[in-house]
């Protein structure tokens, strides 16, 4: 790959101003490591006493930010809510503040040390003791009241005076290079009409596009370069299935969301996804092989092909056991004939028609299940003895198109030129784009990253015009609970409606 390639293609549409981070000082430097991570600027190790008993905890595994929140705002979890962490607001306005049915005057540096270090709140009212008492030096004490003052203008990266800055990866090369351009002229377009608009809150929105290129070497070289040089404040539908795990443990560590992506395995709770993962697909067509087709509990094998879905197929083994399926692990496809009543495969195209091919050579009729995205291609070739034997499971059906959805679409791919046959992957696109407008509307100007995630977390009912209705929840990182099933007559192919979406039950 050229480096010319590998650079990332900054998109703007004024002129760019470079990213300005706050400057903090050495001594604010080792405050904020204190803040967020509770490690000291010398080697000592900080304790903090905890609850009513005093319990000695290091203070890394119960750092300020663990509750504070790394933007000082405080996130309630229980019974009391931790203060927001304002200078502004603790020591700078006038008259008395409240807090947790607490009054009291204007903190100075003094009272703070003995707010954080005993508990005490300037007007002698003791903090609730889910506030840990912190044994600090003179100096980490200094550092972190110097931090404290800062904290608010503190920023996360991306968020400037008038500019919000998105990233995405996108290949401009190889397999996934077409579905790139796609994906970037629903974003590009999408920006640019919320711009139109004034943007949201004053901030003009800016995306960046990297280029992941062919490995996992160089996906992870330009996620850190969107990240650190970039500086973008979330991710918005990247095209990267090599960084797979990996994507979700950097953004772990950086506390950055995620919108628009689940990862073949695991997942995080950074990363929302607007429509159902391959699993959740095949679940919903699972719960159709028993309430419609009445597969006996041990009917159903999973199958896969090709070691990238391994991982998945064993995933998807394990989630049908937990609905009451028994069946044996997960097995990988070598042109064998499967004996079972019905077959759940993850694969391409082409290994599902072989599949089919191996049952039929061998005078078998299972029941076929598969995911849209996978398999739709290979399902015209077909011999017409499957029809109505092989089901796929779509998030989206044109039945769930309103006229305004349908506008929306239409209006896009007029703009950009975008062929409505590769309708998919662009209302995937935008359903990411609105959910994470919504969500950045949502948390007003102050926009952090831990804002943008709990505001994520918070939509529910999310009406796109294009899929049935979309929403998150405490761990729940998926926009929709399952699938509609669909069966496919033979010759044609035809594809009819077997089962409306519904959410399958305890998915994620
Ligand atoms: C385990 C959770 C937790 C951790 C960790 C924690 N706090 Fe708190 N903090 C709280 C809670 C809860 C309150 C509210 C107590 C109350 O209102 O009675 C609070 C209150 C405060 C207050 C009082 C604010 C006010 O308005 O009076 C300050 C100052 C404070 N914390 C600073 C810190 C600093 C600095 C650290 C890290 C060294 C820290 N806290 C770590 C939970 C925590």
């Amino acid at each position: 790959m050229s480096t010319a390639k590998a650079l990332a293609v900054l998109i703007s549409l004024s002129l760019c101003t470079p990213a300005l981070a706050l400057t903090l000082s050495p001594q604010e430097q080792a405050g904020k490591r204190l803040y967020r991570e509770g490690l000291s600027s010398s080697d000592a190790q900080l304790t903090a006493r905890v609850g009513a008993s005093d319990l000695s905890v290091p203070a890394s595994v119960l750092p300020c930010a663990s509750c504070h929140g790394r933007d000082g705002r405080g996130r309630a979890e229980g019974g009391v809510r931790p203060s927001v962490l304002d200078w502004q607001r603790l020591a700078l306005s006038q008259g008395a503040r409240q807090s947790n049915a607490r009054s009291y005057p204007a903190y100075t540096d003094a009272s703070l040390a003995r707010a954080i270090q005993h508990g005490v709140d300037p007007g002698g009212n003791r903090l609730d003791p889910a506030m840990p008492r912190f044994e600090l030096t003179l100096a980490d004490q200094r550092n972190l009241t110097a931090y404290l003052k800062r904290l608010a203008e503190d920023r996360d990266p991306g968020v400037e005076e008038g500019v919000l800055r998105l990233g995405t990866l996108l290949p401009a090369d190889g397999p996934l290079a077409e579905a790139g351009r796609v994906v970037r002229a629903v974003l590009e377009d999408g920006v640019a009409q919320l711009n139109q608009q004034g943007g949201i809150h004053g901030r003009r929105l800016e995306l960046v596009v990297a280029d992941p290129g062919p490995d996992q070497a160089s996906a992870e070289q330009a996620l850190m370069r969107l990240l650190d040089q970039e500086q973008a404040f979330a991710l918005i539908s990247p095209l990267a299935p090599m960084l797979d795990q990996r994507l979700a443990t950097v953004l772990e560590q950086q506390g950055v969301p995620l919108i628009g992506s689940t990862p073949r395995s695991g997942g995080s709770l950074q990363m929302f996804d607007p429509l159902p993962g391959i699993a959740t697909q095949l679940l919903s067509l699972a719960v159709h092989a028993r309430e419609s087709l009445g597969l006996a509990p041990d009917g159903l094998r999973v199958v896969y092909a090709g070691n990238d879905q391994a991982a998945l197929a064993e995933q998807v083994r394990e989630r049908l056991q937990q609905q009451g399926w028994v069946l044996p692990p997960a097995e990988a496809f070598t042109g064998q004939a499967v004996e079972s009543q019905g077959i759940v495969f993850l694969g391409r195209a082409r290994a599902f028609a072989e599949l089919a091919a191996a049952a039929q050579a061998a005078g078998r009729e299972p029941y076929l299940f598969a995911s849209s995205g996978q398999v739709a291609g290979a399902v015209a070739t077909l011999p017409t003895q499957w029809s109505n034997r092989v089901f796929l499971a779509y998030p989206f059906v044109p039945g769930d198109w309103t006229e305004q959805g349908l506008a929306t679409l239409a209006g896009l791919q007029q703009r950009q030129g975008l062929d409505p046959r590769q309708a998919s992957l662009q209302v995937n696109t935008l359903c990411a784009l609105q959910l994470l407008t919504e969500a950045l509307k949502q948390i007003g100007r102050d926009a952090s990253r831990e804002r943008l995630v709990a505001a994520l977390e918070g939509l529910h009912d999310v009406d796109t015009g294009l899929t049935p209705a979309l929403g998150f929840g405490p761990g729940r990182r998926q926009g929709m609970a399952g699938a509609h099933v669909v069966a496919v007559a033979l010759p044609g192919p035809r594809f009819i409606s077997a089962a409306p979406y519904r959410p399958v039950p305890d998915s994620p």
